[in-house]
């Protein structure tokens, strides 16, 4: 039924924090855009009733989106429906059967935690509801390969990989996607992007603030389990990947970026250094002797005929000094004719948050007389573009994909299996985790990983 509109949309978790900060500003923008029309049934445990739902809806698009909209809010709260109940309860899903008035390709989305996936999806099954229905579920997708495998087990008892989809909110930023189109669209990136001449690639998330409130789901993942397993590595795969065939068929895509995760091997424990920042386990919710990482810097290598040698770079972090995403593909120095010392390698920077830039960086030559020793090289930066306004968030155009039946930009099944095979020697590793000042570039043996220093964009 992939490429059929749904025509209700249930979801989950709906007095939950993902529904308050995300999911109702995505609905009231997509009923603005014409492009959800069907009605939206929430379910939750909450004791509440459609008016209550109604009022967090309210207070949601004040909170987190762009306010009030005096045309679409409306629209929204007339297609508003909602179910109270336990997920173990058939009832609820009586209830929600009746709700659905005969629904034939409902979207279901589970903002729920994922032990709940197996219990709704059977319930699903049991109403008569699973014939035609999509499921959307949010990560964490598993905990580590076994997990994982599991929980695709579960679901694949019931729901086939075409009507699964996994979101991972970076393959709805406009940020993420616009790696591969721009390495795409452009003859000049090609003929350098391989290993004769990209000395390292470098990812840097770096984040200002801590865990706000969210010490424990934290404290159960890390770094490495919350934004390195699916961010980082989706995009590590837009960076590598090979150009797909030229096909109508969208899988070809998918398929281009699970071959990059199948030529990185298991991540060494010896090239990874763990930190956490000083203060974590005072965290509400954190254990006070808590070794879970808020920081990760790593190394890994992508084993193909374009990249086997490359070192890629990437390191993650909370309470840094920054909010900033950026990959820097840094260039092999030209041969030295003159003899510049500080003649550093040329790169091409993408910022993919909070902002986005595309710079391509060079050395040129300093002016006479500038300092007071023979003249050097200074890099300058040429900016290809910054901070193109426009796009949808990514949850707005996440959930209008699975609606519209478009798998393309959710995560599929032997992607996210290839990505926890190669975090997971790691996150069972226990190796130390190291303490860093609030505010820091984390442990300074994270330093070591890389031979000519991080890149970091001064603004
Ligand atoms: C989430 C992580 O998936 O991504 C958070 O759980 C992280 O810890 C967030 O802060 C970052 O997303 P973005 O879109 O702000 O870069």
């Amino acid at each position: 039924m992939s490429g059929v509109p749904a025509d209700a949309l249930v979801f989950y978790g709906a007095s939950g924090d993902l529904a308050f900060k995300k999911i109702f500003p995505a609905l009231q923008s997509m009923i603005r855009r014409g492009v959800l029309r069907v009605p939206v049934i929430g379910v939750a445990k909450s004791g509440w009733g459609l008016a209550e739902l109604k009022a967090r809806a309210r207070a949601s698009v004040e909170a987190h989106g762009d306010g009030v909209d005096a045309d679409a809010f409306p629209r929204l709260l007339a297609l508003l429906r909602y179910v109270d109940g336990d997920y173990a309860d058939a009832a609820t899903f009586a209830a929600l059967k009746r709700e659905l008035a005969g629904a034939r390709l409902p979207v279901h989305y589970m903002a729920i935690p994922q032990g709940l996936f197996g219990l709704v999806g059977g319930q699903l099954v049991r109403a008569g509801l699973a014939g035609g229905a999509r499921l959307v579920v949010e990560k964490p997708f598993g905990n580590d390969l076994t997990s994982a495998r599991a929980l695709n087990a579960t679901l694949h008892e019931h729901f086939a990989e075409a009507n699964v989809f996994r979101i991972d909110h970076y393959l709805g930023k406009e940020t993420v996607e616009n790696l591969v189109f721009f390495r795409f669209a452009n003859t000049f990136l090609e003929p350098i992007w391989n290993r004769h001449y990209v000395e390292s690639v470098q990812i840097t998330m770096a984040e200002a603030f801590g865990v706000e409130g969210r010490g424990a789901f934290y404290d159960r993942a890390g770094a490495v389990r919350d934004v390195v397993q699916n961010h980082l590595l989706q995009v590590v795969s837009n960076i590598a990947m090979e150009p797909p065939p030229r096909s109508r068929d969208t899988e070809t895509i998918r398929e281009e970026k699970v071959k990059v995760l199948k030529g990185i091997p298991p991540l060494s424990p010896r090239h990874v250094v763990r930190g956490q920042f000083r203060g974590y386990r005072d965290e509400p919710g954190v254990a006070p002797r808590s070794d879970v990482e808020t920081f990760v810097a790593l190394q890994l290598q992508v084993n193909n005929w374009r990249w086997q040698g490359v070192p890629f770079l990437i390191r993650a972090g909370k309470c840094l000094p920054v909010t900033r995403t950026e990959v820097v593909v840094r260039l092999r120095r030209p041969p030295a004719i003159v003899e510049v010392p500080e003649l550093r390698a040329n790169h091409v920077r993408f910022r993919l948050s909070p902002n986005f830039v595309i710079a391509l960086g060079a050395a040129i030559k300093e002016p006479e007389g500038s300092t007071g020793r023979r003249p050097g090289a200074q890099c300058v930066e040429l900016e290809v573009t910054r901070g193109l306004a426009g796009g949808l968030g990514p949850y707005e155009e996440l959930l209008g994909d699975a609606m519209a039946g478009d798998s393309f930009r959710f995560a599929r099944e032997d992607w996210v299996e290839e990505a926890w095979r190669i975090v997971d020697p790691v996150i069972k590793a226990g190796t130390p985790v190291l303490e860093y000042e609030p505010g820091s570039w984390g442990p300074k043996e994270a330093d070591a990983l890389v031979p000519g220093g991080w890149h970091v964009a001064a603004e």
